[in-house]
């Protein structure tokens, strides 16, 4: 009964089994590994982005989008007449997430290298590529800047993942990756 002491008094003081040494040993091994994965990973998981911050005054930031969209908008899109842009392979391209739209849709060449600047000019929002799901906030005043290298041609679509007040659902771009 509950309300007597264990005739062993000292009931805890056993030596180690066998066994549970095993297991404590399998676990303690396992935690290793798992340690040593993350860190590996961290290097051979190619899942890191590329990505650095600077400051940016948002109409700067704006000014830069609409030069780039000036030169090289090849062609419109879609219901608004978005412009597409295709600027040349290696350089500086630019996408500004505002009130409810990511601007300009951009064309980009397979196996080329580019800067990609995200920022806002108005709120935070949430820039995420679709299907590959690369996830970057972007607020206004700072340039995000991802080093990017597509590598599979298609269609990618850009959602807003950060809530952004009542056209947020409605707030998508889209990248073109074509052959060269
Ligand atoms: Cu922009 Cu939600």
């Amino acid at each position: 009964m509950a309300i007597f002491p264990p005739e062993q008094r000292i009931w805890w003081n056993e030596p180690l089994h066998g066994k549970e040494v095993v297991w404590i040993a399998v676990a303690f091994l396992w935690g290793l590994v798992m340690f040593g994965t993350m860190v590996t990973w961290h290097f051979t998981g190619e899942q890191n982005l590329s990505n650095e911050a600077y400051r940016i005054d948002p109409d700067d930031f704006a000014a830069r989008a609409e030069a780039m969209a000036e030169q090289y908008t090849v062609r419109t899109e879609g219901e608004l007449d978005m412009p597409v842009v295709h600027p040349p392979p290696g350089s500086d391209v630019y996408m500004i997430g505002r009130l409810w739209e990511w601007w300009p849709v951009l064309e980009l060449e397979k196996d080329q290298t580019y800067r990609l600047h995200l920022s806002s000019v108005d709120w935070q929002h949430g820039f995420s590529l679709q299907p590959q799901n690369i996830n970057i906030q972007v607020h206004p005043g700072y340039d995000m800047v991802l080093t990017i290298k597509p590598d599979k041609a298609g269609e990618y679509s850009v959602v807003c993942n950060e809530f952004c007040g009542i056209g947020h659902h409605t707030m998508l771009g889209r990248i073109h990756v074509v052959e060269p």
